[in-house]
């Protein structure tokens, strides 16, 4: 089975989804690997290290050309996989509901391919290895710290000097999943001081356990689910004034504000207003690692650095792309590790079983089958 792996056309994309030590890996499988030329080479992963593992390079064409299984970061258009194998898979992040994504899965399904979106893996134990929103979201928390601090014109630890003593920034981190969890063990060890918030209450002990101060609403109904998969839902309005009551009272107080808030299938929930930065002290960062899916912090903007009131307020885009060489090697494995744990010895390649296969195949046989984009109206 030949599988190929291609070079990413989206703005501003860096990363590539096999690296030489997947490639490898995949051949031991007993599949064929090809890569289009330079494919790896924003994330430092070059041609010869690939033709090394014993992947053939060329271009796209040559690539494709009979492939039953293509591999990206970004879901490719289907305009550009002419020549694979009929029905052949696409296997890459295809975020069905942002802009241009349905068009891209309809695309999918009059090419009569099957495509297969990484980022829709369900949360359950046996996926974990497979799960590229948690080995992306990590190194975003990370990162979003290091874009935090490049921003900041004051230190992060505490210093005493004979010059006078430097005072420890404070952190809050909102939002305490994976990204969260690494935002605040990042902050912790430049120094700072950090307290975290989220909605749901298993995170208290989380973010205790990582040394810093949980920021909660107490006694206050009306969260609606503390959803499946450990994924938050939707709060009900008392919830909402109670927290940015809350929210209000603690973010005057702090030097950097990092937001990674997000509810699977709709709009971010906004969590800081242009009221709340006006408190803050001139100089300080809120970095809104949300600005993609519509942002948590007012006037946030994808892809800049704005300054709002004296506080600059950092909204890249794609920030795992800004640590490309770790996020592939990540995805890389997540992707080899879901082709691997499928891989059926006598038919020479994976095989999904219906709980991962329903979850993630969009379109298969000419038609969109995904019940999140066939149900009308549900797109959770
Ligand atoms: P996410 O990226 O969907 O959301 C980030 C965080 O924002 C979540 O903790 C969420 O509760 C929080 N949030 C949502 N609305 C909020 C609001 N209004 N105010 C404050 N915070 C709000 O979440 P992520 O990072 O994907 O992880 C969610 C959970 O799933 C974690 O507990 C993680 O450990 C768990 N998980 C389980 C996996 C598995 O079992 N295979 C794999 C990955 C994560």
């Amino acid at each position: 089975m030949r599988i190929a792996v291609l070079t990413e056309r989206a703005d501003g994309e860096r990363r590539v989804a096999a690296t030489p030590e997947t490639v490898r890996k995949l051949l031991a499988l007993g599949a064929t690997v090809a890569v289009e030329a330079e494919a790896g080479m924003a994330a430092s992963f070059d041609d010869a290290g690939y033709a090394a593992a014993g992947a053939e390079i060329g271009d796209r064409p040559t690539v494709l050309a009979g492939a039953e299984v293509v591999l990206g970061v970004q879901g490719p258009d289907s305009a550009g996989l002419a020549g694979v194998a009929p029905g052949a898979w696409v296997v890459a992040t295809m975020n069905p509901f942002g802009d241009g994504g349905r068009a891209r899965v309809d695309g999918y399904a009059s090419a009569g391919l099957e495509a297969l979106a990484m980022e829709l893996m369900p949360r359950i134990t046996r996926a974990q290895s497979m799960d590229v929103l948690s080995s992306q979201s990590n190194l975003s928390g990370y990162k979003a710290v290091l874009d935090a601090a490049a921003e900041y014109g004051r230190a992060f630890p505490m210093m005493m000097t004979a010059a006078g003593t430097v005072s420890a920034a404070r952190v809050f981190v909102m939002g305490v999943g994976v990204a969260g969890l690494q935002a605040i063990a990042t902050a912790r060890r430049l120094g700072a001081q950090v307290s975290a918030t989220d909605v749901r209450s298993v995170t208290r002990e989380q973010i205790m356990s990582l040394g810093a101060k949980p920021v909660f609403v107490e006694g206050v109904a009306g969260i609606e689910r503390e959803g499946a998969g450990g994924y938050a839902g939707e709060t009900s309005p008392e919830y909402q004034a109670a927290q940015a009551a809350l929210v209000s009272g603690h973010i005057a107080k702090q030097d950097i504000v990092i937001t990674t808030a997000l509810i699977p299938g709709r709009a971010a929930p906004r969590l800081v207003s242009d009221a709340q930065l006006a408190t803050m002290r001139s100089g300080s960062v809120v970095v809104d690692l949300a600005v993609e899916q519509g942002g948590n912090v007012e006037g946030s903007v994808a892809g800049e650095v704005v300054e709002r009131h004296g506080v600059r307020v950092v909204g890249h885009r794609n920030v795992p792309s800004r640590l490309a060489a770790d996020a592939s090697a990540l995805y890389a494995r997540n992707l080899l590790n879901f082709l691997s744990a499928f891989w059926d010895k006598d038919a020479g390649r994976p095989v999904l079983d219906a709980e991962i296969g329903d979850a993630i195949r969009l379109t298969k046989g000419g038609a969109v089958v995904n019940a999140r984009l066939t149900n009308s109206g549900l797109n959770i």
